[in-house]
């Protein structure tokens, strides 16, 4: 594995692979990695030539300073985990490579009422800050695809959205969400979680699938009126529970005509936001 911090070194090798004709499999990350990044890369290298993973932990997408600050950085390691998963290149830039001092570095899409919902109801910027960063690297690195969890769902939604309106040749491709084996998505925060914490954090993913089970035998409202009480206990903080349709991202109330519904729900635990979701249809 190569490992690159300026974007000329990293195009240059990326220039020559694409004159042997190779394709460029990319999966932007910010580190502290695990078996979930990991399942991306390893998805990049059965279908694409190269693989290239980006470690950087973007500012602009933080509405949090302490969550920015407190951000888990584990660079020795995860280039070890990424050499031992054959990913090829690691490009590892610094924020002035980035987003340079001397360059107008804003970007605004309007996504509509696709940030309007969850993640960009509750994390003012949050999205303005992914759409920045990742039109930043999908122009640096020109992928042929674009490996993303499904554990950000609303995350990809908004990417699939940007690659449309950047009318980008770049596929999008959705990797499932690892979990660890009593339930729990993994994510590079789960390591902030308290002995206690952790031992219950794994119920937040049981209200999700509990949620799935009810599919069709109850409403919607009830079904979401249920997994809200499972998820009262003291130690949780519930930001929100929402069925919504798995394309629009807006609240359902019925399945009616709806193709794609998914349950998505953020609780605090601790000190630490846990994001997960579970596809309902
Ligand atoms: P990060 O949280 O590091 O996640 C990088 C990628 O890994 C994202 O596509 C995310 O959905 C995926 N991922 C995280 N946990 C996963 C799990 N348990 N199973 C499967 N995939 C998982 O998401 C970001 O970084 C940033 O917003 C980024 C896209 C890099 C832009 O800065």
């Amino acid at each position: 594995m190569r490992t690159y911090k300026t974007i000329r070194h990293l195009q240059n090798r990326l220039d020559r692979y694409r004159k042997e004709g190779k394709s460029i499999g990319f999966v932007p990350t910010m580190g502290a990695l695990h078996q979930g990044h990991i399942s991306l890369i390893e998805q990049s290298n059965k279908k694409s030539d190269i693989t290239v993973c980006s470690i950087f932990v973007n500012p602009t997408q933080f509405n949090v300073k302490e969550d920015l600050d407190k951000y888990p950085r584990t660079e020795v390691q995860d280039a070890e985990m990424l050499k031992k998963a054959g990913c090829d290149i690691l490009f590892l830039p610094t924020e002035n490579v980035i987003y340079p001092p001397n360059q107008d570095n804003s970007y605004h899409v309007d996504f509509g009422d696709l940030e309007k919902v969850m993640e960009g109801a509750h994390r003012p910027g949050h999205f303005a800050g992914v759409a920045q960063v990742l039109k930043r690297f999908l122009d640096i690195v020109n992928p042929s695809a674009m490996y993303m969890g499904q554990k950000d769902y609303q995350q990809f939604t908004i990417v699939r959205a940007l690659l449309k309106h950047l009318k980008s040749k770049t596929k999008l491709v959705m990797g499932e969400t690892v979990r660890e084996a009593d339930g729990l998505a993994m994510s590079s925060r789960n390591v902030r979680l308290t002995k206690k914490e952790r031992s219950i954090a794994p119920l937040i993913s049981k209200a999700l699938f509990d949620a799935k089970s009810k599919l069709g035998k109850k409403s919607i409202a009830k079904i979401k009126k249920e997994a809200l009480e499972q998820l009262d206990i003291p130690e949780f903080r519930v930001e929100y529970f929402e069925i919504a349709d798995g394309i629009s991202l807006q609240a359902i109330k019925s399945l009616d005509g709806v193709k794609t519904a998914v349950a998505c729900t953020v609780v605090h635990l601790g000190k630490v936001r846990l994001i997960d979701n579970v596809i309902l249809k």
